[in-house]
């Protein structure tokens, strides 16, 4: 039986119904069907929706990136500072959509940690994820590229990598995980679960919902 609520995390990536006031919008809705089902959901948005988004809800809202520079001449950078600051209680690293090197991965790591910011950090395969795993972050959440954004999910389409990832991030390190990649329905949260994730990143299934709040409501109850 497990004792820990799986851990929900919405990225907001860059859509049109999940940017700018949108993401106002679409923050209300994920925190409502959270305390009504009673869910651990976070979200994490684009830099510049953290302050507006952190302003008006109360589930963690993370970063979609954070850079490793110190404040200074970075032009164009987002600081762990600066996301702190805006409100962000952690930050994603090296999505699939935004991948870093390894040495900025760990720098980040540190940079983001010392902050105490929660660190999430993406890898493409259970090896990328094992290197990673050496870093210390608090989660690492292992998407193959290909399905994301598309109809079949990772629990579906590729069991075997959820359970590789079980024993090289979580067995051999103690790092938590999280899956993603096309997740759709509860039944492929369920199945992520079941093969040992502590839970799951999802974006569009969300973010180009007609009726969002009833998209998550069926995904989690
Ligand atoms: O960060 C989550 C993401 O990359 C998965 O995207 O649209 O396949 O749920 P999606």
């Amino acid at each position: 039986m497990r004792n820990i609520k799986p851990v929900i995390i919405i990225n907001f990536k860059t859509y049109p119904n999940s940017t700018g006031p949108n993401a106002v919008r679409l923050a209300k809705i994920c925190e409502k069907v959270a305390f009504e089902t009673g869910n651990d959901i976070r979200i994490a948005v684009s830099a510049p929706d953290i302050y507006p988004v952190s302003w008006v809800v109360s589930i963690p809202v993370y970063a979609e990136h954070t850079d490793p520079y110190p404040p200074g001449r970075h032009t164009g950078s987002v600081l762990p500072e600066a996301v702190k600051a805006a409100g962000a209680t952690g930050t994603l690293l090296n999505h699939s959509e935004h991948r870093m090197p390894m040495k900025k991965i760990e720098e980040s790591i540190r940079r983001a940690s010392k902050l105490s910011l929660v660190t999430v950090v993406c890898a493409e395969t259970p090896e990328e994820a094992e290197k990673i795993a050496t870093m210390k972050p608090d989660f690492i959440a292992v998407e193959p590229p290909e399905l994301i954004g598309g109809d079949v999910s990772v629990s579906t389409a590729e069991p075997e990598i959820i359970i590789r990832s079980v024993k090289l991030v979580k067995e051999k390190h103690g790092i938590r995980l999280l899956v993603g990649a096309g997740i759709r329905t509860k039944k492929d949260i369920t199945k992520a679960l079941e093969l040992g994730a502590d839970g799951v990143l999802i974006a569009s299934v969300i973010d180009k919902a007609k009726d969002p709040e009833g998209t998550l409501k069926n995904l989690l109850t």
